[in-house]
């Protein structure tokens, strides 16, 4: 060996340990801010409580509930900064859900229930995987209609279920509707229950696939316009067969292994996923991943795209992740999205994937 090559590798190993600097989170001037905006969020927690009342426009009925949510909110900045210490490269903070216990999150903003896979799902089939994309978002693609907002019902499933449908719907007609959450909401539960073991169940909670089930079963949606969405399941059923604008051909669960999940992505459209929300409850931004995060599945979303950030030329640190639409209006989050890493199923993102086909139905 001669010195010219172990100067190469000197060097080489100088320029990576600088990349590493330039590239390492704590030194990030946007992470170092919000870390120690964390701190003094804390400090200050009864002026950021008052800026978070007028940015969300809380009012508590009385004395007593404005204290006992301030207690909630202190307990949840106390929480974000544990969640910014598990997850180095997402941003956690104030969010619309900080004056809220974990459980009152769980129990309104989620809505994911594990049921039985209805008769008429099939397994995916194995696709080609070798010239997918390092990068793709079908946001590009005119096949994602705007941040919707399921408010305090657990309705995250039908949120989920119109995002895939409205994609496969455009992918088929060319053509981008909004469909009807409300309609899933109201009409969806007349599974039998002894086959399913349960059925969707309105603001309580269900699951895409039974969703795709009903929708094949019913004959379609009606678009958001017709059958408008009110957060509540209290009321009557009142799909009307004629205003049906989107149909489903058949739809799909894609195997865990994340190349498939992207290649059906890519060929299918959006797809509809399961995955665990503790983290989202104080997320504000840039790509999610958790050191231990459960897989439990609470929530059901819409995967639309994959990315890669944080690319170092010398060591090729590229670092995956999926884009995902959330139902939490456009005040959550990345303008209502969330970023996920790729690579180990955090989350379980990658363990409840389904895909739907549409029929072209035309309507006047
Ligand atoms: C629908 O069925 C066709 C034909 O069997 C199949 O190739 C396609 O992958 C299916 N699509 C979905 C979304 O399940």
């Amino acid at each position: 060996m001669d010195r010219v090559f172990l100067f190469a590798l000197f060097s080489l190993f100088l320029v990576s340990s600088a990349v590493d600097v330039i590239d390492g989170g704590g030194d990030d001037p946007l992470i170092r801010q919000v870390v120690s905006e964390g701190e003094d969020l804390l400090l200050h927690a009864e002026r950021h409580f008052s800026t978070f009342k007028v940015r969300f426009g809380k009012s508590y009925g009385s004395q007593e509930e404005h204290d006992y949510r301030f207690g909630v909110f202190k307990s949840n900045l106390r929480r974000a900064k544990r969640h910014q210490k598990l997850d180095p490269g997402a941003l956690h903070g104030v969010t619309k859900f900080s004056d809220l216990t974990p459980a009152e999150f769980r129990r309104n903003f989620l809505g994911l229930k594990r049921l039985r896979l209805p008769a008429d799902a099939h397994n995916a089939p194995i696709l080609p995987t070798n010239d997918l994309p390092t990068e793709f978002d079908w946001r590009d693609h005119g096949a994602v209609t705007g941040v919707k907002d399921q408010g305090a019902c657990g309705s995250c499933w039908s949120f989920s279920t119109t995002g895939a449908l409205e994609g496969a719907h455009y992918l088929e007609t060319g053509e981008l509707v909004s469909l009807s959450e409300q309609q899933l909401v109201d009409c969806d539960h007349e599974c039998d229950p002894e086959e399913y073991g349960a059925c969707d169940s309105g603001c309580s909670g269900g699951l895409m696939t039974s969703a795709f089930e009903y929708t094949l079963k019913a004959g379609g949606l009606e678009r958001e316009k017709d059958y408008p969405y009110t957060g509540t399941d209290r009321g009557p059923c009142k799909f009307d067969k004629s205003k049906i604008v989107a149909s489903v051909s058949n739809f799909s669960v894609v195997s865990i292994d994340e190349d498939q999940i992207a290649a059906n992505l890519v060929k299918n459209g959006p797809l509809a996923i399961g995955i665990n929300a503790v983290f989202m409850q104080t997320y504000v931004g840039k790509v999610s991943c958790p050191y231990i995060c459960s897989k439990h599945l609470d929530h059901g979303v819409l995967l639309v795209g994959f990315g890669s950030a944080g690319y170092a030329p010398i060591r090729f640190k590229e670092k995956p992740y999926w884009i995902i639409k959330n139902s939490w209006g456009e005040n959550w989050g990345e303008n209502g999205y969330y970023k996920i890493c790729r690579g180990h199923n955090a989350c379980g993102v990658d363990s409840m994937v389904s895909t739907v086909a549409a029929i072209h139905t035309t309507t006047e």
